[in-house]
């Protein structure tokens, strides 16, 4: 059995508009990469030359693994490497990346060969140390790739391959966000809904999943409209409103908030001018004195060992 891997996840979206805690697509902007190594003395040691936390409870690829290793009755000692590729904080699945990375990593490293929800469940236990709460959002789309929708109770997920031309641009502001960030905008949203708006936001998130079964971007796009999270957690954003003004004007079919936010993200194809989409995205943001980091990107792949 080998006794060192090397696992990189990708960035994800959560949301897409109208799927609050429900969709996911991971997307290939950012990697995290995460190296697992068997160790003789015992415990959890966490390696990084990031700002993360180094304590295995508050740390989300530590956590995941002092899970499974609790589940799996594995007494080794491991040594978990962390290399942070996602920005932490700003709505591309950062703890998920590392929590799936660290998921798939133990599957291969002990064989496990744990199904595609069991996996997802581990790496939902990392999410709990960021975001206080557990959503499967992010580590689903981070461990299985493409499209993801997310049932809970019980949990099951449904992934669907994104069409090949789908592109997303994603403007990710250079702001100082919260330390809790997730529980911060989570706490922002309604407690109560009105029925006209559930009916709206679910009539584009079928739209969604059907653009997606159709391999269709502008159906994607175009039902990229949230009326109930959206508008709660803007005020958390500054230029938001300007940011997907432009963006809309640009040529983008939708825009909206990424995860919690605060990356702004605008659904397009391969054919749209998606650099003009970028500098109108960095322009909204200029508006509100702030500046942005631009990426165009793809769908990605779900969590894969490195062979290097
Ligand atoms: N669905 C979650 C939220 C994603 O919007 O709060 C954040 O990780």
């Amino acid at each position: 059995m080998a006794s060192k891997i090397t696992v990189k996840a990708p960035s994800s979206t959560a949301n897409l508009g109208p799927g609050f805690d429900v969709f996911g697509l991971a997307v290939n902007a950012f990697f995290d990469e995460v190296t697992l190594t068997k160790k003789r003395q015992k415990g959890i040691t966490i390696l990084t030359e990031d700002d993360i936390p180094t304590n295995p409870e508050n740390n989300t690829a530590g956590l995941v693994i002092k899970n499974m290793m609790k589940e799996f009755k594995i007494k080794d000692g491991i040594e978990i490497k962390i290399k942070k590729g996602v920005p932490a904080g700003f709505g591309m699945g950062s703890s998920a990346a590392s929590a799936a990375a660290a998921v798939v990593g133990f599957d291969k490293l002990y064989r496990l060969k744990l199904d595609e929800k069991l996996l997802v469940e581990f790496a939902g236990f990392g999410e709990k140390a960021s975001a206080g709460s557990i959503h499967y959002d992010n580590v689903a789309a981070s461990v299985l790739g493409g499209f993801v929708i997310v049932k809970t109770n019980p949990l099951s997920i449904v992934k669907v391959e994104p069409p090949t031309n789908l592109r997303m641009c994603i403007a990710v502001p250079k702001l100082q966000v919260p330390k809790k960030k997730t529980k911060v905008s989570r706490g922002v949203i309604p407690k109560k809904i009105n029925f006209i708006d559930s009916v709206l936001n679910l009539s584009n998130a079928a739209t969604i999943v059907a653009g997606f079964m159709k391999k269709d971007p502008e159906l994607i796009g175009s039902s990229i409209k949230d009326v109930i999270v959206e508008p709660a957690r803007q005020h958390l954003i500054p230029g938001f409103a300007k940011v997907k003004e432009n963006a809309l004007k640009a040529g983008a079919l939708g825009v909206t908030i990424s995860g919690a936010g605060p990356s702004i993200i605008a659904f397009s194809n391969s054919s749209a001018d998606l650099k003009k989409i970028c500098v109108a995205m960095t322009k909204g943001f200029s508006v509100a004195n702030t500046k942005c980091l631009t990426i165009i990107c793809k769908s990605s792949k779900g969590a894969i060992q490195k062979i290097k």
